[in-house]
């Protein structure tokens, strides 16, 4: 039985519990505020020209809100949204068949973008330039090329690799906007908006204590909220605040930090296995039983932004702070003193 509740929820497929929290106008939408501010003004000079939203590149780490603001953007249109997703996009006839189906201004998002073959990526680059799409028909003596004319359209792509997506791609966005870890303020405003709408009592104190341990990611923070919620019913009379939050995560091993099993797992591995670093993700994967990719998507991202651990070319190298959280003396390095 998986944990349904697991952080590594971070980077599953969105729940009909995700779906009900998502906000659904920019002005419920916390946090973000460049990017916010930027998307605002891109959709009123739209609408007041008549126009179709240009194409839009959203990246970063899972759970920020990538998928949010996409339905967010058609909300504020007015215009369907058709979702998709890079691996699913195997044959140009499924392109075709996504873009003949668009109306004009209509949204196409495609999550995942860093994940679509070069062959589909060709296919892309006509049709959001010229609006144009020219796929082989038959087979053989009789294949011809066709020319689909489509509507104009505006693509939004979402990924958690932008390092991943090429240079061609990356420049037929008109905008590319780069979303962030949350902070606890903005965190603990998203917490208290969640907690209303599962009528969870909760006062500033306890969401304050779930933000702060959320890793700066809003889909984590729901995802807590909702186990927090679980255990105030049977517990603590229903009712969450600080201690009672306290008592909920400490019993799911999340710490202070907002570091969980599989964090300090990581740490643990490439502190004592490793001897500090430097060494390959895919052996420090190997040695804490997780996926290579989920650790440099999901969890790296976080340790490196909070300092526990950087990426160097020779590979992933223990920070002090790992030391410290373990509770370790660091080793001294080149005649430099760590810890
Ligand atoms: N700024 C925000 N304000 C309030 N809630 C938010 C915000 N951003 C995200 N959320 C919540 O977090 C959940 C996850 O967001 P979303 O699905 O948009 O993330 P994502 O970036 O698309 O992640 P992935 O890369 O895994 O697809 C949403 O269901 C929504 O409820
Ligand atoms: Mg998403």
């Amino acid at each position: 039985m998986p944990d349904p509740y697991a952080q590594t929820i971070a980077e599953a497929p969105d729940t009909p519990f995700d779906i009900s929290l998502r906000p659904p106008a920019f002005s419920e939408f916390a946090g973000q505020e460049k990017v916010r501010e930027q998307l605002l003004v891109m959709v009123e000079a739209a609408r007041q020209r008549g126009d179709v939203l240009e194409h839009i590149l959203l990246s970063g780490p899972p759970g920020l809100g990538k998928t949010t603001l996409a339905h967010i953007l058609s909300h504020a249109m007015g215009v369907n949204i058709k979702c998709t997703s890079g691996p699913t996009i195997e044959k140009a006839g499924d392109l075709a068949g996504l873009l003949t189906g668009l109306e004009r201004g209509d949204i196409l998002f495609i999550d995942e973008i860093h994940a679509l073959s070069r062959i589909i990526e060709e296919y892309l680059y006509p049709a959001m330039e010229d609006y144009k799409l020219d796929i082989i028909i038959d087979q053989g003596p009789n294949a011809r090329s066709v020319r689909l004319n489509l509507p104009r359209f505006t693509l939004i792509a979402a990924t958690t690799r932008a390092g991943m997506i090429t240079a061609p791609l990356r420049s037929r966005f008109g905008m590319t906007c780069r979303l962030d870890y949350y902070t606890a303020d903005e965190l603990q405003k998203i917490i208290l908006r969640s907690a209303g709408l599962i009528s969870a009592e909760i006062d500033a104190g306890g969401a304050l204590e779930i933000a702060g341990r959320s890793r700066g990611t809003p889909r984590v923070a729901n995802n807590l909220l909702r186990w927090v919620r679980d255990y105030a019913q049977v517990r603590a009379g229903n009712h969450i605040n600080r201690e009672v939050a306290d008592a909920a995560l400490t019993m799911r091993d999340i710490d202070r930090d907002g570091l969980d099993e599989m964090d300090k797992r990581i740490l643990e591995a490439l502190v004592q296995k490793f001897e500090g670093g430097p060494v390959g993700v895919s052996s420090l994967a190997v040695a804490v039983g997780e996926d290579a990719g989920t650790l440099e998507d999901v969890n790296e991202p976080y340790l490196i932004m909070q300092g526990y651990l950087k990426r160097t070319s020779q590979g992933r190298v223990a920070m002090p702070l790992a030391y410290k959280k373990l509770g370790i003396a660091a080793p001294k390095r080149d005649g430099e003193l760590f810890g």
